[in-house]
């Protein structure tokens, strides 16, 4: 087994095993292990009431665990909780507000919290509401700003102390589409230096910003892979989708006729043009012959590209099994 010493965490930088957290006779997270690796981003998908916060306040100290263990960089979060929590930063599902302090006030004073050396505090706060983009708003009152700069500050707070960790909860919630991709480039520009968890239950959320997902459904791991794990290899099939112009029968007919491919059918049509779908043998990419048969016949080839399911399609299948397999 492992003997393990504090600080010493194996290039894991999370590592939560078997954690179970109960809340009265509510089970919210039940027997869940995941590792997230050192400069990894990893997102952590689930629908509403899945487990999500439950797991990332137990990660970040501010809940103990039922059962099992967590740690953070090699630092068990129940037996050493303040290294664990220096190496940690969280922006939480509603960050705590102070609304009449302006945005440095706030940053310097969550500095001080988080033990900044005093020295440091205005340098730190500096760099962070750069990194963070609220520098423009850094003298204005946090309850007078926009949802979006608020998150941001949520941010910078978490970043503050420069921690290793960074824990948080639906970073992007409630923004608009600008500001969904400002977050977004900002998560992804912290990857490497820092290694980060992030929660949503928004889909395309983590086929943008997470190299790995951790799917959680009712408290247990369904999942877990990367996004192109998910959409391609849960499914027992590759699926190819062809857009071309000719005759639509003799079309299919000859798609048919292709090497390793088992399935045509016909999705869409505008007028002679004719958007197909193809499934075919896993693991085999019937690309190649498929474009051949086709302008070999002399139709015309537009577009020719594989797919896998779609993240939404994937997490119903899983969260459709698993309750099947409830009941
Ligand atoms: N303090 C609490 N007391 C009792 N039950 C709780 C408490 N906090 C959460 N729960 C329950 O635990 C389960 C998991 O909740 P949790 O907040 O972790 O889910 P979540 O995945 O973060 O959901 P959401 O997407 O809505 O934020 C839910 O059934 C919830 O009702
Ligand atoms: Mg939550």
């Amino acid at each position: 087994m492992r003997a393990s010493l504090p600080g010493d965490h194996h290039g894991h930088m999370i590592q939560v095993e078997h954690l179970t957290k109960r809340y009265g006779p509510t089970v919210a997270v039940s027997d869940v292990s995941f590792e997230v690796q050192k400069g990894e981003v990893l997102g952590f998908l689930g629908p509403n009431g899945a487990g999500k916060t439950t797991t990332m306040r137990v990660i970040t100290g501010y809940l103990p665990p039922t059962e099992g263990k967590v740690s953070v960089a090699g630092f068990d979060v129940l037996e050493s909780p303040i290294e664990a929590k220096r190496r940690t930063g969280y922006l939480p599902e509603n960050p705590p507000v102070y609304p009449d302090m302006t945005v440095s006030e706030y940053l310097g004073f969550v500095a001080r919290i988080k033990a900044v050396p005093r020295a440091e505090v205005k340098k730190r706060v500096e760099e962070v509401s750069e990194k963070c983009a609220v520098t423009d708003v850094r003298g204005r009152q946090i309850g007078k700003l926009s949802k979006g700069y608020r998150q941001r500050v949520g941010l910078a707070q978490a970043l503050i102390h420069n921690p290793e960790v960074l824990v948080l909860d639906e970073p992007t919630a409630g923004l608009d589409p600008k500001q969904i991709i400002e977050t977004r480039e900002l998560i992804k520009n912290l990857a490497g230096q820092h290694t980060v968890v992030l929660s949503t239950h928004i889909l395309p959320e983590v086929s943008k910003t997470c190299q790995r997902v951790v799917v959680i459904n009712r408290g247990q791991v369904v999942a877990v892979g990367t996004p192109d794990d998910l959409t391609h290899h849960l499914q027992g099939y590759e699926t190819v989708v062809v857009t071309a112009e000719g005759p639509a029968a003799e079309m299919i007919d000859k798609l048919q006729r292709v090497e390793g491919v088992n399935l045509v059918e016909p999705r869409d049509a505008a007028g002679e043009r004719l958007t197909i779908e193809l499934h075919a043998e896993r693991g085999k990419d019937v690309r190649p012959e498929v474009a051949r048969a086709v302008v070999e016949a002399g139709w015309k080839l537009y577009e020719i590209k594989t797919t896998g399911l779609s993240l939404e399609e994937i997490f119903l299948q899983l969260t459709t099994k698993d309750l099947g397999e409830a009941n």
